[in-house]
């Protein structure tokens, strides 16, 4: 049994197959997926689409890319949103600085969103689910002035190991995704090693980071991401596995048949 962390379900990737994407995932074990929203349009497709799919639970928030779209008006519908049965989150959100990156919004605005999204989470006792790009020093630094509190994961996770271990510390789970399965991913695996399993958790990010690269990625393949943090630990499957579900399922408060 496995929890795909955090995943797109609503990219237009998926828009003709997603049945069978979400039966090929319950093919091979992974019971629970968590969809993420990126702006309040896509967080409130994502309930919709939980309400169809049991096994599909969200996170409601606005990514940095659409920072810009933070008002007054945004907070009020996430927070109207994150009242749903379904949020388990608030994400994804956080910081992207990434240069070729060009529509980015500036980083002033970024912060301003991201701070009042850690505020809103730990106001309604919820999760998050954090976005880095080439922001590591500027994301910390807000997490630093927050310690704990809200807890979350630090999604598709691409700092160096001290990093990961200072987020550890403020109370947050290291989320790694597919892109740990890639053959250029030494350094990612090597923080893998390290961590302890009790603050790892698992992700696809699909549609994004396919291990099977100019594919479609998708939520099955996350038992994939488990085979190789067990292969790097040089440990039992079921080790990792059950470790990451238990992971997930205390941090989202997910029960089974929820
Ligand atoms: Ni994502």
């Amino acid at each position: 049994m496995l929890i795909d962390a955090h995943c797109h379900l609503n990219d237009e990737q998926f828009a003709d197959d997603l049945a069978q994407v979400i039966m090929r995932a319950h093919d091979v074990g992974v019971t629970r997926l968590i969809n993420a929203g990126t702006n309040v349009e896509l967080s409130q497709a994502a309930i919709e689409m939980a309400d169809r799919y049991k096994s599909v639970y969200v996170v409601v928030g606005i990514h940095p890319e659409h920072a810009d779209t933070w008002n007054d008006e945004t907070l009020e519908a996430i927070r109207k949103l994150a009242a749903h049965r379904k949020v388990v989150g608030i994400g994804e959100i956080g910081l992207d600085f990434h240069e070729a990156w060009k529509e980015n919004p500036p980083r002033e605005m970024q912060e301003r969103a991201l701070i009042a999204q850690l505020d809103l989470a730990a106001e309604l006792d919820k999760p998050v689910v954090i976005h880095d790009r080439d922001a590591h020093d500027a994301l910390m630094a807000i997490l630093r002035q927050r310690s704990g509190k809200p807890q979350g994961i630090l999604h598709c996770f691409s700092g160096d190991l001290a990093m990961a271990r200072q987020a550890i510390e403020l109370g947050y789970f290291i989320s790694f995704a597919c892109n740990l399965t890639f053959k250029n991913a030494a350094r990612l695996q090597e923080i893998a090693k390290e961590l302890p399993l009790d603050r790892i958790v698992i992700e696809t990010d699909a549609p994004y980071l396919s291990p099977l690269r100019g594919k479609r990625n998708e939520s099955a393949n996350v038992v994939r991401v488990a085979q190789k943090i067990a292969e790097l630990k040089n440990i039992d499957y079921a080790v990792v596995e059950h470790a990451t579900t238990q992971n997930s399922e205390m941090l989202f408060g997910l029960k089974i048949d929820k």
